[in-house]
């Protein structure tokens, strides 16, 4: 009686009802819950972690808002979504191409399967880039396949450089535009092999490329195989690619470069670009201390 009453009057005065279906779940179990599901492919810490994303980027529900409103039913829509994406994520998939976008440096890049997952460890090359052309006193960068653009992007928001981006991928250059309109930033783009694309002088190079050793592909992690290849393997130990744009940058006149590497590859590529004619090569190791980064000069 009550409800038929409360109906006309949402029917009369225009009011839509919204029936939400819930399940016996409350936010703070079911993080709780998706942690240990989680852990059955994941160390604990790493799952307790990743349940925490989830909840914080997929679905907006952050550790301050489950301290405070936790005891509110997850509805079943909800519910079904995180069995999806568990579907998915057990199957090795990354959590970042489940939901699509990753924060790097303060900034959201959207991230599809044509595209490399942005890594923490490349800040150094961000870091060591911008050093490096206050002390040559660069106007222009290049960065050499930009994936995503984290690194031509953040370069051309961050500072005064004029950034030109490359990629030998159609597909991941059309994500990085994507991105440099979504975050209101102009560069010039290229599509080509490390620096044949790039027509104008050569000032200072930029460059995550591929430099793990192909034959080191049947013991990576299973996470790695939905990531793009070209974007992660090269021969010669993982520096074919590295050695080609250190002789590229060379050859057309830069007059610095700074480009990550894999660990345990400083010695042999410090000692390449020496001979390759650059006058000052230094190499930067990450907070694990693995060789990160090539810097050379002429
Ligand atoms: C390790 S990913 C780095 C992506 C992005 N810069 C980042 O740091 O997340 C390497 C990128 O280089 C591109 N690439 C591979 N070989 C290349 C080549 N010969 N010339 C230009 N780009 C290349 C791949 O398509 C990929 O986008």
């Amino acid at each position: 009686m009550i409800l038929r009453r409360l109906w006309r009057k949402a029917v009369n005065n225009h009011i839509v009802i919204k029936v939400v279906f819930v399940s016996h779940q409350d936010f703070k179990s079911a993080r709780k819950a998706l942690a240990k599901r989680l852990s059955i492919f994941l160390p604990d810490t790493e799952a307790d972690a990743e349940s925490w994303r989830w909840f914080e980027e997929g679905l907006g529900w952050g550790r301050a808002r489950i301290i405070a409103y936790g005891e509110e039913l997850v509805s079943w829509d909800l519910e079904n979504q995180i069995d999806a994406w568990f579907n998915r994520r057990k199957d090795g998939e990354p959590w970042v191409y489940i939901l699509g976008w990753i924060m790097w440096r303060g900034r959201r890049f959207n991230v599809t399967p044509e595209t490399l997952i942005p890594r923490p460890e490349t800040e150094l090359v961000f870091e060591s880039a911008v050093q490096l052309a206050t002390l040559i006193g660069a106007r222009h960068a290049v960065d050499v396949g930009t994936g995503t653009g984290i690194l031509g992007i953040t370069l051309a928001l961050d500072t005064s450089l004029d950034v030109t981006a490359t990629d030998i991928s159609k597909e991941a250059l059309s994500v990085a535009r994507q991105n440099a309109q979504c975050l209101n930033v102009k560069l010039n783009w290229a599509c080509g092999n490390l620096l044949e694309p790039v027509n104008d002088p050569i000032e200072l190079v930029v460059s995550n490329p591929p430099y793990i050793d192909l034959e080191d592909e049947a013991t990576l992690q299973r996470e790695l195989f939905f990531e793009p290849r070209s974007a992660l393997f090269a021969s010669d130990h993982g520096m074919e690619v590295v050695t080609k744009l250190i002789k590229q940058s060379i050859d057309r006149n830069a007059k610095g470069l700074v480009v990550e590497i894999g660990s345990g590859q400083g010695d042999e590529l410090r000692s390449r670009a020496a001979c390759m004619g650059w006058q000052t090569v230094d190499i930067r190791q990450d907070t694990a201390k693995h060789d990160r980064v090539l810097i050379a000069r002429r």
